[in-house]
């Protein structure tokens, strides 16, 4: 039996997604998957995470202060070796099989990504017969790349080099599940298939004009940590709710149905479903993020952004869940 919480009427189950969706999904049950997952996967394996909640590193690098702030642990996804690959590998393997396993026809996959290792999730995705459909970019400036050779300070001619790209967007892979017939057939059997337009005149589009997590949610998350008054992190990966509500929105072409994410971390893809009032279920594996999740949901739903305030979306909550119906 996996542990599960019910917050605000929706199902958290806190353990190893594989044996979850296994156990507890039906084939065919959910209508698309919105997820951020491990993307190297040995970054949160036990000993990582307890290096980086320890500030020691690991695969986990701890960039210095600036401006006298502290700045967000990054994975370096450049010293994987090809055992860690293999395990990247087999890991985005079984995620293919059991996603294929539980989407409906048509549903589709959104799946967060990083430059270094995209080839070799889409991969997985492709050989678990999933459909490749797009690689959506969330521009987001970040500290990752751009730095200059180690010891450039005693070698002046080595100024001006740097020896990677600075990262300034995010992939997210954009897979769905095949169908043998029409959209709007599908459409009509399984509710899925295509993707909701942002409005009448402008359909969903690849290139998700972001920007950072904003402070304020960061905060959220921080204060649910289940350590209290002690120094305590927010989630490294918090995801921005317009962000997630933009993915989300995308993802129910009727608004119909249920979204899965499988790696939940602090709840951002079941905060941004619940403002959109759509039903959604997430699976963690680490038990203080889980707890940070069942936390932090309820506050995050309550971030304003501008995707909530969209016509649609306003008379679809008032028609299906209210936010006022917090129950934790
Ligand atoms: C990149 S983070 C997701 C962060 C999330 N987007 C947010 O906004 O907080 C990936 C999460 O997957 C969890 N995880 C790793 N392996 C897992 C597994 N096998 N089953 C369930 N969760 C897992 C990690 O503990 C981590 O919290």
């Amino acid at each position: 039996m996996n542990e599960c919480t019910q917050i605000m009427g929706y199902d958290l189950y806190q353990g190893n997604s594989f044996q979850v969706l296994e156990e507890e999904f039906d084939k065919n049950s959910i209508h698309a998957v919105v997820t951020d997952p491990p993307y190297s996967v040995i970054e949160f394996e036990t000993a990582h995470v307890e290096k980086m909640r320890d500030g020691k590193g690991g695969v986990w690098r701890i960039p210095p202060e600036l401006d006298g702030n502290k700045r967000k642990p990054l994975p370096r996804f450049t010293v994987l070796t090809e055992d860690d690959k293999d395990k990247l590998r087999n890991f985005f393997k079984q995620f293919g099989e059991a996603v294929e396993r539980v989407l409906r026809p048509g549903g589709h996959v959104f799946v967060a990504c990083t430059q270094l290792l995209m080839h070799e999730v889409s991969q997985q995705l492709d050989e678990a017969g999933l459909e490749r459909r797009d690689v959506l970019i969330r521009e987001t400036k970040t500290l990752r790349g751009g730095d200059r050779p180690k010891g450039a300070h005693d070698h002046p001619e080595y100024k001006m080099v740097s020896s990677m790209p600075r990262v300034y967007w995010e992939p997210w892979l954009l897979y769905r599940k095949p169908f043998d017939r029409r959209l709007d057939e599908n459409l009509g059997e399984w509710q899925t298939g295509g993707l909701r337009r942002e409005s009448d005149e402008r359909p969903f589009t690849d290139l998700l004009g972001n920007g950072k997590t904003p402070k304020e949610e960061t905060e959220i998350v921080k204060n649910a940590h289940p350590g209290g008054e002690e120094e305590v992190e927010a989630h490294p990966n918090l995801k921005p709710q317009k962000l997630m509500r933009e993915l989300c929105h995308a993802a129910l072409p009727l608004r119909e149905g249920t979204i899965l994410d499988p790696f939940m971390g602090s709840g951002s893809t079941i905060a941004a479903a619940y403002a959109l009032g759509y039903d959604a279920v997430g699976i963690e594996l680490d038990e203080t993020f889980y707890e940070m999740a069942q936390n932090a949901i309820p506050n995050l739903a309550e971030v304003p952004t501008e995707i909530e305030k969209r016509d649609d979306v306003e008379e679809h909550r008032t028609q299906s869940r209210s936010l006022s119906d917090f129950s934790n």
